[in-house]
């Protein structure tokens, strides 16, 4: 392609970017737009996948059976939501098989929320309270994101993640309302999952390895630290609704800045749990891998069933 031409289409990108429109599949775009956004929407994706086995985990243990069919729904919530953001991936020009291959060999990163065990039914609550409450607030923010199908996808994800928090602040409220010791269940949970949960958020603005080009081309809209920031300042207040403690020394009220002050993240765990180190990395894996290995048959057979229809409908057409 020539010089000329390639300095055409860079203008017609920079102007949907800067005109807030959206850059759809066809669009001519920068190879390094795309292959961010493969990276990040197919963590995403991996990320909703692996997200339900954490969950999935107490379906069976479920309190009452509303708990049960509850809880089922966002778990397979959740499936749904992986299978927009693959497919949002594949207009990229990315395989579901090349995803998939990255994810179970373990090549592929997705949210280090997800190694953690759920423990106890409070568990269940406080991944809805707080892990797809950080979730909400970084999903609404990609709503706007510059690339059409992710932030379609978002739009739709966002309506079902609102259902999803909901149902985990409930549990946690009538814990928190209930017996000693089920209120202790509680804490207990808001102590685990507090410090991974603002993990979910990456690394600090000076750490963020693509925010500053992310934010260039819209990918992302605000950066990791204000989208945790406004984590916190919403759930403190949520926290205290609830009578709960945040398991944070350093947090205060900062009056002048409107904001929480909160205290330091370990990012060593962090990085730990990134490069497999969780407690659950290598059950999380087996898990997924094992659920490929046995959903094979139903691939194979959509796979002849779709075959067969097309040679049917080209026999029909001659
Ligand atoms: N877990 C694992 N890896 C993480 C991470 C996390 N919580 N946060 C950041 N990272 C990784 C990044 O992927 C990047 O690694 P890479 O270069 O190998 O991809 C590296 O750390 C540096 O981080 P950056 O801030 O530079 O990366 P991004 O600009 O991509 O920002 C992000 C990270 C904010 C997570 C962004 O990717 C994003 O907004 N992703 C979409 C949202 C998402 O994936 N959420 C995951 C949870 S989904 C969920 O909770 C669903 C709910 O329904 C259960």
């Amino acid at each position: 392609m020539d010089q000329n031409s390639v300095s055409n289409d860079q203008a017609r990108f920079d102007q949907i970017i800067d005109a807030e429109e959206k850059i759809e599949p066809r669009d001519w775009m920068p190879e390094k737009y795309r292959l961010n956004l493969i990276r990040q929407i197919s963590q995403h994706a991996h990320s909703e996948v692996v997200g339900q086995l954490p969950e999935g985990n107490w379906i069976g243990r479920a309190p009452t059976l509303r708990r049960k069919a509850t809880l089922l729904a966002k778990v397979q919530d959740e499936a749904g939501h992986g299978l927009y953001l693959y497919s949002a991936a594949e207009t990229l020009g990315e395989s579901r098989e090349k995803m998939m291959d990255d994810l179970l060999s373990g090549k592929a990163k997705y949210a280090t929320i997800f190694n953690y065990p759920t423990l106890t039914w409070a568990d269940v609550g406080a991944i809805g309270w707080l892990v797809d409450g950080a979730a909400i607030v970084n999903q609404i923010s990609l709503c706007q994101t510059s690339y059409g199908p992710y932030a379609r996808a978002m739009v739709r994800i966002c309506k079902e993640e609102s259902f999803h928090m909901r149902q985990g602040f409930e549990i946690m409220q009538v814990l928190s309302n209930g017996s000693h010791t089920q209120k202790s269940m509680a804490q207990d949970a808001l102590n685990r999952w507090w410090w991974p949960t603002l993990m979910m958020f990456g690394p600090h603005d000076s750490d963020s390895a693509h925010s500053q080009q992310s934010m260039k081309w819209k990918i992302k809209r605000q950066s990791n630290d204000e989208l945790r920031q406004k984590f916190v300042d919403q759930t403190v207040e949520q926290a205290k609704h609830l009578g709960l403690k945040i398991p944070d020394k350093d947090l205060r009220w900062n009056s002048e800045q409107g904001h929480y002050e909160f205290g330091p993240i370990d990012w060593d765990e962090f990085q730990r749990v990134v490069k497999g180190g969780g407690l659950c990395n290598r059950d999380r894996l087996c898990a997924r891998r094992r659920a490929d290995e046995e959903g094979g048959w139903v691939r194979d057979a959509l796979i002849a069933y779709e075959e067969k229809r097309c040679v049917r409908d080209k026999g029909e057409a001659a």
